[in-house]
Parts: structure tokens; C-alpha cells; sequence
């Protein structure tokens, strides 16, 4: 098969590398397109290892059509169109994934649009209803609204009829997360997100924040926060060490918590599958019912991943990206 090999950060070309093939409780997905990350960009520039085990081929998710199913796999056949969230391997022709790691393709979105859903909807879910709790009335501030996880996180969001904050660098991002449903939208390099959702809320704060700034934001979260809000720190772009006022935390009785999808094991508590199931049960309704959809910003060709991968890191972008593997 061939997959793209990292030759160096600048160079990731499309080889022929070994064949891969399910083992006991996999499937092997021949892939449609991939779904591209920026855990993809720090793991092509040497920053980021996958976990053990893992292959070494990038990519965290893929579309495509179920090629052969292992030993003691059940539920899945040769021939099912499926998406899937993954430890690494996506940018290839094949990979071979847990089968607990699987979902359908929404009735509703093209088989190639569905590899830029594993990603987000496993990330916004387990942050904002599993560790979050996240409910009807609530109001949640997310960072980066028009990002991959953004553009997800507000449609999840307001389908379970939150209150939708936001913030974003741009007038085309912002209108984007307002298209989406988000009603408070922060143009975070003119305004002060602190002083907006107080202003949104009468005071109060917001009782969810979903972070992707890390160190850079922590002192101005927790001042975003309401008496019982929850921080979510799931992305460390602008830093990863800062001073946390215990003060302000202990007189909200709030809490700051730090999640990672690539990690966790494949199956029990807290797992990849565990989430894959409720996203499942739960997001893929709200996809049927049209209130949530893949919000596609690039999508390229395999051999141009470099491309993909720049186009990403300008922030030029909104939504996902995503590599056609087959057409
Ligand atoms: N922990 C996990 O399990 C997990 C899983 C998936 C993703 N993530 C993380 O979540 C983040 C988003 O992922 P993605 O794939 O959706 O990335 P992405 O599409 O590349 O989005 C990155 C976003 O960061 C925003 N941003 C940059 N500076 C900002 C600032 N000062 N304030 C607010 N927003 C700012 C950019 O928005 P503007 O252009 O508007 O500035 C851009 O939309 C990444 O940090 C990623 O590593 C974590």
C-alpha cells in the first residue's frame, strides 16, 4: 500500500510502505480521505510521538469502506462505508483500526466529508457533556470558535440548547461561529473575553469554557468563570506552563481539568470506544436531524499533505481540512 512517510518536517511524501492487516478485534478500512490535525503538524516536525503501539504513520481519523474485519469482530462487514477515530496511521490506503473505534457514516454526510468528524465530535463530547456536563441554559465560552473542534463544539452545543459564546480572530471566522448558531461572538484581538461574557451574563461568568490557548488564557479563564464552572484545557497553543490562583479558584468552587483523546486506552472506562459509543448514541441523531454537519474549510489530495499541513498552521482556515485518498 502506500502511505505518506515524514522524510522531514518540510517533506512527507506518498511511498509504497508495508501492507497492513487487521489483527484479533480490528478492521481494516480501505481509506477515502483523512482528516488533518495539528497534532499531525507537531508529530511531522518530531514534537509529538503517537502513543505506544501506535503506527507511525500520521493521522487521527479517516472515512472509507471496510476492507476485511479480524478475529472476534462483530456488528462491522466488508463493504460498510464507516468513519473512525484512531491512534495514527490515517494518511494511507489502509489502516487497521479497533473495531470499538468504528462508526457509521451519517445517512446525511458524504463518506469523505465524514473523516473530519472522528476527531471533533470524540473531542467535544467527552469535553463538554462526559467531563463538563454541559446543559440546556448553561452558557459555554469556546476558544477558537471557527476551528476544526470550534465548528463542532458550537452546533453539539446548541443542540443540547446551550448559550454559545466564542472567540475568534477574524470578521469571516466570527461570522462563521454565528452562522453555526454561536450568539455572543469575541473578536479576541480587539476585545476583552473576560469583560464580554461577564457583560453576556449579568456578571455571573461562563459555566463552561473550553480552552485550546493553555497557559496563554488561564488566569483570564478562570476569571471568566462562574461559581461552579468547569475550565477545559484541551489544547496548549499558547503555552503550557502559567501560575494558577488557587484564591480564585477555591472562592468559584470551580475546577480546571486537562484532556487528551490519543492516549486513553481502547476499551473501559474512560476509553476511545467508550466515547465512540456515545458519540454514536448521541451526536449522530443530532447529525440526522440536521442541526449538527461536517463544516469542510480545505480539502486537498494525498500527495499535497505538506500543503494541507501549512494551510493549517497559517490559520488561514476554518473548519476542517481534510486529504483525499481515493476518489
Ligand atoms: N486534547 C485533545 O484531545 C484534543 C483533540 C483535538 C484537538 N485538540 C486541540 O484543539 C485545538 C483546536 O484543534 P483543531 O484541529 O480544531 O485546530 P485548528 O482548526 O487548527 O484551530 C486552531 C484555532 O486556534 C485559534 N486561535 C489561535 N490563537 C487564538 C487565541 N489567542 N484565542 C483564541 N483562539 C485562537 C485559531 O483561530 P483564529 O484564526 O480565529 O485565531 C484557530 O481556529 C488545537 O490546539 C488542538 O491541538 C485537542
Amino acid at each position: 500500500m502506500h502511505a505518506i512517510v515524514v522524510e522531514s518536517a518540510d517533506q512527507l511524501t506518498w511511498l509504497e510502505v508495508p501492507d497492513v492487516s487487521p489483527q484479533t478485534g480490528e478492521v481494516l478500512i480501505e481509506v477515502s480521505a483523512a482528516g488533518v490535525n495539528r497534532a499531525d503538524l507537531l508529530q511531522a516536525a518530531g514534537k509529538y510521538s503517537p502513543p505506544p503501539g501506535a503506527s507511525e504513520i500520521l493521522g487521527m481519523e479517516v472515512s472509507g469502506t471496510i476492507a476485511a474485519v479480524g478475529d472476534d469482530v462483530t456488528g462491522w462487514s466488508v463493504g460498510q462505508p464507516v468513519c473512525a477515530l484512531l491512534a495514527g496511521g490515517g494518511y494511507a490506503e489502509f489502516v487497521a483500526v479497533p473495531a470499538g473505534q468504528v462508526m457509521p457514516v451519517p445517512d446525511t454526510v458524504e463518506l469523505r466529508h465524514a473523516a473530519g468528524l472522528p476527531e471533533v465530535a470524540c473531542t467535544v463530547w467527552s469535553n463538554l457533556v462526559m467531563t463538563a456536563h454541559l446543559s440546556a441554559g448553561q452558557l459555554v465560552l469556546i476558544h477558537g470558535g471557527a476551528s476544526g473542534v470550534g465548528t463542532h463544539a458550537i452546533q453539539v452545543a446548541r443542540a443540547l440548547r446551550a448559550t454559545v459564546a466564542v472567540t475568534a480572530g477574524s470578521v469571516t471566522k466570527l461570522d462563521l461561529c454565528r452562522e453555526l448558531g454561536a450568539e455572543v461572538t469575541i473578536a479576541y484581538r480587539d476585545e476583552d473575553f473576560v469583560e464580554r461574557v461577564r457583560a453576556e451574563t449579568g456578571g455571573a461568568g461562563a459555566d463552561v469554557i473550553l480552552d485550546i490557548m493553555g497557559a496563554a488564557y488561564l488566569d483570564r479563564n478562570v476569571d471568566a468563570l462562574a461559581t461552579g464552572g468547569r475550565l477545559i484545557v484541551i489544547g496548549m497553543q499558547g503555552g503550557t506552563k502559567a501560575e494558577l490562583n488557587l484564591g480564585k479558584l477555591i472562592g468559584k468552587r470551580a475546577s480546571v481539568v486537562g484532556t487528551a483523546l490519543r492516549g486513553r486506552p481502547v476499551t473501559g472506562r474512560g476509553s476511545k470506544s467508550a466515547i465512540v459509543e456515545e458519540v454514536t448514541a448521541n451526536v449522530w441523531p443530532m447529525i440526522a436531524e440536521g442541526g449538527v454537519r461536517p463544516v469542510i474549510g480545505a480539502e486537498f489530495p494525498i500527495a499535497q499533505a505538506r500543503a494541507a499541513h501549512q494551510l493549517l498552521a497559517s490559520g488561514e482556515v476554518s473548519g476542517k481540512v481534510l486529504l483525499r485518498v481515493a476518489d
